[in-house]
């Protein structure tokens, strides 16, 4: 007698503690897989797992090859099917499975809220109660959400290793506005940010003529400041370092309001920070149009997203150096993200040329090359079709390795969606040679 098929699934779970990640995995048994997993936190309250999705598969095995084949960046560790999480990312797991020969449906659970007396957490003891602010516990959520993507804190290394790529003359006689939140605690490194400690430790060898910082006083306050804004004016002389510290009335510190506006237009030369996830497309914005150069961190999947692609068609950004890919949490905790340095000054020799594989299209391996619905062709794994006149799509890789400075160019404004058998598949950018 032949055995029934057991069912096969994949899944993409997320602890409540650990919203930086997610678990890509298989079972035979979506319910008890999810039971395992809360079991083994004894399901406190404060970490919770929930499935984020999950799909019935003809070959769960295969399956789960493949997205470890195609994410291999996303992966934290060899040995665990843990991957970087945020929206994009998500959406570009999802889109793979959903688009994947193997998938069969997609299966909806139940999944678990977050409980909102933790979510409120990250409201200030002052703040007026939900009912007198006109919101809702659904609306504190979404910001406790937001707050989270938004609490990855840079390393001190990371920001010395990109600078140290860069000509030390562009900073000289330079001033160098950190202006997203770069606290600046004259009495306990610890509640300063990095930014604004590597900009005094090394403002007299990079020849500052001031260095600006601004305090923001409406997010989780990691750095002990309190919630009222301020503006910290710091030079170094031979006699230390001297910090001035603004208070001024009703100023929250966020990087649109008008001092913080008015700092960048007509005091700062160069703004150097790591703007807040959820409001980095309105943080591009006013830094490209304030004309000022900048050194900024920001997530890698913006090159592919349609509020910045403007801005590398235009020239008005590329990538800088390095990937950023570890942070402090908001417990000063080693956290996973996937960013990148983006810039506005000369990037040199670019190291990661050497990624970028232009070759005949003959010579791509089949598996990294294929054509969608409308016959556009797709290549993966910085494979670039040397000899291909017609525009092709890749993904974010091949430009932030720097494809647009070898005689590419982008050449549609929006992500481009491809669709195979009418399933949407992951979104790339649509180049062609020039
Ligand atoms: C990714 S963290 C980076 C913090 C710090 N610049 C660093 O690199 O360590 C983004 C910070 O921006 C703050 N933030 C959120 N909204 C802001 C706004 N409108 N203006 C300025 N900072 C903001 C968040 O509270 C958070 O501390």
């Amino acid at each position: 007698m032949k055995a029934e098929p057991s069912n096969q699934y994949i899944y993409i779970v997320q602890s409540s503690k650990e919203q930086s990640v997610c678990k890509i995995g298989k079972t035979n048994d979506l319910e008890r897989r999810l039971s395992d997993y809360n079991n083994q936190t004894g399901k406190s309250k404060d970490n919770v797992y929930n499935y984020l999705f999950t799909c019935e598969v003809a070959d769960m095995t295969a399956v789960e090859k493949d997205i470890k084949a195609e994410f291999p960046k996303f992966r934290e560790q060899k040995s665990r099917e843990i991957y970087f999480f945020n929206n994009d990312l998500f959406a570009d797991y999802v889109n793979f499975i959903k688009s994947h020969k193997l998938f069969v449906k997609e299966i909806f659970i139940k999944t678990e809220e977050p409980k909102v007396e933790k979510v409120i957490k990250v409201v200030k003891k002052t703040t007026p109660s939900l009912k007198e602010r006109g919101i809702t516990a659904k609306d504190v959520m979404d910001e406790a959400k937001k707050a989270k993507d938004d609490e990855f804190y840079t390393r001190y290394e990371d920001i010395e290793k990109e600078v140290s790529m860069y000509d030390k003359e562009i900073w000289k006689n330079k001033v160098v506005f950190c202006n997203c939140d770069d606290a600046v605690d004259d009495t306990d490194d610890r509640n300063s940010s990095s930014f604004a400690l590597f900009f005094m430790h090394n403002f007299n060898k990079l020849g500052l003529k001031k260095l600006i910082c601004t305090h923001y006083g409406g997010g989780l306050d990691i750095f002990n400041q309190g919630v009222q804004g301020y503006v910290a004016y710091i030079s170094v002389t031979t006699d230390g370092e001297h910090i001035h510290k603004e208070f001024p009335k009703n100023y929250n510190g966020s990087f649109d309001h008008p001092i913080s506006l008015k700092i960048l237009n007509e005091e700062a030369d160069i703004v150097c920070t790591n703007p807040p996830f959820s409001r980095a497309a309105d943080y591009w914005k006013i830094v490209i149009r304030s004309r000022k150069k900048f050194l900024i961190i920001s997530n890698h999947t913006n090159v592919k997203n349609d509020a910045y692609i403007p801005y590398f068609i235009k020239k008005q950004v590329w990538a800088g150096y390095n990937e950023v890919l570890w942070y402090n949490n908001s417990k000063k905790q080693l956290a996973k993200a996937s960013g990148y340095w983006f810039t506005n000054f000369p990037v040199q020799n670019r190291p990661k040329y050497k990624n970028l594989k232009i070759v005949p299209l003959k010579e791509i391996p089949e598996k990294y090359k294929k054509y969608d619905d409308s016959k556009t062709l797709l290549v993966d794994n910085c494979y670039i079709p040397s000899n291909v006149k017609k525009p092709f799509a890749v993904s974010v890789y091949p430009i932030v390795s720097g494809i647009l400075e070898k005689g590419y160019k982008i050449v549609q404004e929006k992500q481009y969606r491809p669709f195979i058998n009418g399933k949407e598949i992951f979104a790339r950018v649509l180049i062609q040679k020039i």
